[in-house]
């Protein structure tokens, strides 16, 4: 047992698709509703005292699908950035972005610079979207700055720590302490693999859309009961 709360939440919101289908909606009708759930779990993560929340958004997979989901996605997002997430720049949680820039229109760009900027200053709490995100682009990413840093001799070799991978992410984030995937898949997916290192993770097969405050609890309460042990021996 730990009791704690965990510092950093990240989640994988799976199954939009799938709650969609089985009610003979189109997939986009399982994103808008997904867009709701992740508005008010993200008030409810700050509520409960969670400092760090990260979600899956799109990976640099999604491309894949249909061009109408995809365009559907992008169009999602841009309006969930301006109205979803106004409740939490209210409670001073600044809003970051992990994810490559390139394949993403200007105007989703815009809309994200503009979050970005109008709560740089936050100090309450991180919310990290992953859009346009990989685990590993990210490590490549962050390798290509710091052998760049060696090779402008800002850095020396013997200088290369964890503290300084993590510093060289697409954010400077704490290690990820509970990771939740929806809607019965056990898979990491390519997801944060960097700063999954000793996340607890909690699987559970209720679809993304179907998720709640309730179901939260669920994952917090088992992530209460983990005897988080980091490699070592308990005494
Ligand atoms: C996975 O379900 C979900 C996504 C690829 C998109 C996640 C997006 C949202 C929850 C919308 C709101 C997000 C933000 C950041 C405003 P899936 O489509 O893979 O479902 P399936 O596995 O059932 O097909």
């Amino acid at each position: 047992m730990n009791n704690e709360v965990p510092r950093h939440v990240a989640i994988i919101m799976d199954g939009n698709g799938r709650w969609a289908q089985k009610r003979g909606l189109k997939r986009t009708k399982g994103h808008q509703k997904g867009a709701e759930v992740l508005k008010k779990i993200s008030e409810y993560v700050y509520d409960k005292k969670i400092k760090v929340l990260s979600v899956f958004a799109f990976s640099t997979e999604n491309w894949k699908r249909d061009k109408e989901e995809v365009d559907y996605l992008m169009d999602l997002f841009i309006k969930a950035f301006r109205k979803n997430f106004e409740s939490i720049k209210k409670k001073g949680v600044k809003i970051v972005f992990s994810g490559l820039r390139n394949k993403l229109s200007s105007k989703v760009l815009n809309t994200m610079d503009e979050m970005v900027n109008e709560t740089k200053n936050n100090k309450n709490g991180i919310f990290n979207i992953c859009l346009n995100y990989g685990g590993q682009d990210e490590i490549v990413e962050a390798t290509k700055k710091i052998a760049k840093e060696v090779q402008n001799k800002a850095l020396d070799i013997s200088e290369i720590n964890q503290e300084v991978i993590n510093q060289n992410m697409f954010n400077d984030l704490p290690p990820i302490d509970l990771m939740i995937r929806t809607s019965g898949e056990y898979r990491i997916s390519n997801f944060m693999l960097w700063q999954l290192a000793y996340a607890e993770l909690y699987f559970t097969d209720v679809l993304w859309p179907d998720f709640n405050e309730e179901e939260f609890d669920k994952a917090l309460n088992s992530f209460g009961k983990r005897d988080r042990r980091f490699g070592a021996i308990k005494k």
